[in-house]
Parts: structure tokens; sequence; C-alpha cells
């Protein structure tokens, strides 16, 4: 089996051709971080018009580097949703007409069930298992039971994740993509030097928030005033990303005494998501998992921030189970994963 997987939700405009067994044929990513590096964020209508532009020529080249065409494609798999709307439109009408064009079955692909099933294209993991989703647009607790079946077990009420650290780098003139920005500045940082708030730590419910932790920063970098000099950015850098490890530290500990408590008892924790790529955050994670003897997962950073192969895979399950959809499908720019979990109110908006 081979599948043609497309991603356009966000500034990632990607193609990727995988095969049954997991071997990634082909995998190919053109980011669009040059176009918004001048706006310290992606703005929507130029992501739109870029996806535009790219598309067609990164799914060739994705063909030629698997060295086939369509006619040796099973189905076409392509992210229907959630996300920017402009971009989605652009990835799944196009996965349409191929689809159309080629006489080959179509997947409408939930974005955020690609970065949940990623793991299985790299490692051996049975369901059910525990998931921390975090991205630019994403921050969500998720009890993976199987393929099309989840249960959010907590989200933010406001920020996530990634859009903390992003708003973070922009504050502090760090560039942009903000994450990768902070951590290597937080390096040289101490994280005890300024004391910024911990959201949400120790409740019972297993929701997060950042937009506190965000101002605080904001307040603490104000203080310095314009004297703010490069020790100062990485303490700041490092005592911000340490807050951040010690909610999700905390959340995630609850999250498997909570699930074990009620008998789901998860096979394994899995990190998802852009954010799964700061290797503190890994670190802190892999200590609170090896104290509740419970397996650490993550996919390798390239396959944690948005790129085609996580489309193609989480494509090759839904095809293996004959979950294909019509051409009538819409895209939508809202998706939950987990229908019965109440709305969410923020930046949980795409999800
Ligand atoms: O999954 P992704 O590529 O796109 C979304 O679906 O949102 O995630 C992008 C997010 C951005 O906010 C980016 O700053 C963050 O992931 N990110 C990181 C790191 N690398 C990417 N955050 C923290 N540390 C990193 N090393
Ligand atoms: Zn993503």
């Amino acid at each position: 089996m081979r599948i043609l997987g497309i991603e356009t939700s966000c500034d990632e405009t990607a193609a990727a051709i995988v095969s049954g067994d997991g071997d990634i044929l082909a995998n190919i990513v053109h980011s669009q971080i040059d176009e918004h590096t001048p706006f310290a964020g992606v703005v929507p209508e130029i992501a739109a018009r870029a996806h535009v532009e790219k598309l067609d020529g990164v799914i060739d080249a994705a063909l030629n580097t698997a060295g086939m065409g369509l006619d040796r494609i099973d189905a076409i798999a392509a992210t229907a949703g959630p996300g920017l709307i402009g971009g989605v439109i652009v990835g799944f009408t196009t996965a349409k007409a191929l689809a159309l064009s080629a006489g080959k079955p179509l997947i409408a692909m939930n974005h955020l069930e690609a970065h949940a099933l990623t793991v299985r294209m790299t490692d051996t993991v049975a369901f059910p298992y525990l998931l921390l989703l975090v991205s630019g647009g994403h921050c969500q607790i998720l009890l993976v039971r199987g393929v099309g079946d989840y249960e959010r077990l907590g989200a933010t009420i406001d920020d996530a994740v990634g859009e903390a650290f992003d708003k973070t780098a922009k504050l502090l003139e760090l560039g942009f993509p903000g994450g990768p920005a902070v951590e290597r500045c937080a390096l040289e940082g101490d994280p005890a030097r300024f004391d910024l708030p911990r959201p949400m730590l120790g409740r019972e419910a297993l929701d997060f928030s950042f937009s506190g932790l965000k101002t605080a920063v904001r307040q603490t970098a104000l203080g310095l005033g314009a004297g703010i000099g490069a020790q100062d950015m990485a303490d700041l850098c490092a005592g911000f990303q340490a807050a951040i490890g010690d909610v999700l530290s905390d959340r995630i500990e609850r999250a498997i005494g909570q699930c074990r408590s009620r008998e789901d008892a998860p096979t394994a924790f899995v990190l998802a998501g852009g954010v799964a790529a700061n290797r503190y955050l890994r670190t802190r994670l892999q200590t609170v998992c090896a104290d509740a003897e419970l397996p650490f997962l993550a996919p390798p950073p390239a396959l944690c921030t948005d790129n085609g192969a996580m489309v193609a895979w989480a494509g090759v399950e839904r095809f293996r189970l004959g979950l294909t959809d019509g051409l009538a499908t819409a895209p939508r720019a809202r998706w939950p994963l987990d229908a019965e979990a109440a709305p969410l109110p923020f930046a949980g908006v795409k999800a």
C-alpha cells in the first residue's frame, strides 16, 4: 500500500508518500518561514497564497523522489481541518482534483489525528495511549483509544504552548518561529532568577492556561527596561521554559494517575506536535514517565512539526480500515478529535 499525504493547514506546504509498513518513500516540506518572518507570526492570507504557489511543485517533488506516478498510489490523504481555512481549502481541493482525475480514493484527514498517530509509524505502540499534543495552535491531553477514537482529558483555556513560545520570542525580539529561538536562548539562562507563575499547577482538572505566564514574562521584561541584556533574556527564557516544564509535568503526572485509577491504563505516554521538538520539555516529561514506570515515546523532531508523512501515515491507518471520504466532503476550520468534549474557548479555536 502507498498513500500520498498532503498538509497545508498552517505555514508548511508539504507532501509525502508512505507505505503500508511505515516506510517514508518521500517527505517534502516547504516551510514559509521567510514569508512570515517580517510579521513575526503566520499571516493567514500570505500562507494561503504561498500554498497555491508551491503545492503542485511539492507534490511533484514527492512523486519524483519516490520514483512513481499517481498510478502507483493507492489513496490520497489530505488535511481537511482544523487549521487556517484558506490553506486547508488549497490542500484539500488539490487532493480532490487529483483523486478525481486519477480515479483514487480520497481520505479527509484531521490534522490533529495525523499528529496523534505519527508515533505508530516510528514505534510499536498499542492502544490506548496517553497523548500530549502541543503545537502552535493546540495544547491538549488525549487518550487515544484507536483510529478515530479519542477522549480529550484536558486542554488549554487560552493560549497554546507553541503560541506562548512564539509570543515570548516576539516580545524579546528573538525571531520567528519562536520555539527554537527561546529554547536556544534559554540554554545560557538561570531558570530560578525570575519568579514566574505556574498556572493550574496542582488542580485536579487537566486543563492548562498560559496567558498569565505570558503576561508575567512581559511585565518582567518591561521592568528590566531598555537596558535588558543578553543574560537577562537568557534568564527570562530559561524561567519561562521551566514554568512550562513544571505545568506540563504536573498535568501529565495527574493524567497518568487518573487514567490508571479508572482502569484505562495507557500502554505509553506519547509527546507530539511542534513543541515536542523542544529537548528540555522532552527531558522533563521523560522524567515524569520514568517515575510513573510508563514508556515515553516521541516521534523524531522532523515528524513532530507539520509534515506530509504524518498525514500519509494516518491515511494508511484509515485506508486499512476502509475509511475513505466522498468528494463532497467539506474542509473545516474547526474539527475537534473528541466530538463529545465541550467546545474550547480560545486557543483551542482550531480544535
Ligand atoms: O505542529 P506545528 O508545526 O504547527 C501547528 O500545528 O501549530 O507546531 C509549530 C509550533 C510553533 O509554535 C513553534 O514555535 C513550536 O511549535 N516549536 C517549538 C520548538 N520547535 C517548534 N516550541 C518550543 N521549542 C521548540 N524547539
Ligand atoms: Zn500541527
